[in-house]
C-alpha cells in the first residue's frame, strides 16, 4: 500500500467552508493531509498566522489524518521537505483553472515527482472566497453559511476591533 501525503496550501485568510469541504474530501482520499498556511510578508492578512492556525487546529481536530502547518518561500521545496507526492488545491469556477494550470505546471517543472490534484468543492460554495468573506463582513454583511461559526465570530470582532 502506499501512503499517499498530499499538501494543501493557501493563505486560508480566513478558513471558509468552501475549504473545509475540499480538507474532508481530501481527507477522505489521502493517507495524510498537511493543510499549509503560506507565511507571505508582502501580503496585508487580516488574520494574523497563528490565528488562522488555531482556526484551522479547532475546524479539523476531528479529523486524525489532518496537519496543519505553516510554509514559507517556494511550495516545491516545502513539498520535498514534507515528503508530498501531492498537492491539491480546489477549483470552484472555470475562471480558476488558467492560473491553477499555470501554477501546476510550473509545480511540476520545478518538481516533476509531485503530483497536482483538483477537486470541486460542493455546488454550494463554488462561488465562496476569502477575499469576498472579509470585504462583506468588513462592510457589515452577514457571511453566514458561508465560514464555520467559528470564524463568523472571529471576522465578527476582528471587524469590530475586538
Ligand atoms: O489559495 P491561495 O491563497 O491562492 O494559495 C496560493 C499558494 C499559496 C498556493 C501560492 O501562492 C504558492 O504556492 N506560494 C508559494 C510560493 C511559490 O511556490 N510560488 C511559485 C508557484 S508556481
Amino acid at each position: 500500500m502506499k501512503n499517499i501525503v498530499a499538501i494543501y496550501p493557501g493563505s486560508f485568510d480566513p478558513v471558509t467552508n468552501g475549504h473545509l469541504d475540499l480538507i474532508a474530501r481530501g481527507a477522505e482520499i489521502f493517507d495524510l493531509l498537511v493543510v499549509a498556511i503560506l507565511r507571505n510578508p508582502e501580503k496585508n492578512p487580516l488574520f494574523t498566522l497563528s490565528e488562522r492556525t488555531a482556526m484551522l487546529k479547532e475546524l479539523t481536530a476531528r479529523w486524525d489524518n489532518v496537519r496543519i502547518d505553516v510554509f514559507e518561500g517556494l511550495l516545491v521545496d516545502y513539498a520535498r521537505k514534507v515528503h508530498a507526492q501531492v498537492l491539491l488545491r480546489g477549483i470552484r469556477a472555470i475562471s480558476d483553472y488558467e492560473y491553477e494550470l499555470q501554477m501546476a505546471l510550473m509545480n511540476r517543472k520545478l518538481y516533476p515527482q509531485m503530483e497536482t490534484v483538483f477537486m470541486m468543492p460542493a455546488e454550494a460554495y463554488s462561488y465562496v472566497s476569502s477575499r469576498l468573506v472579509k470585504e462583506i463582513a468588513e462592510l457589515g454583511g452577514s457571511v453566514r453559511g458561508l465560514v464555520p461559526e467559528l470564524v463568523e465570530q472571529r471576522l465578527h470582532s476582528k471587524v469590530n476591533g475586538g
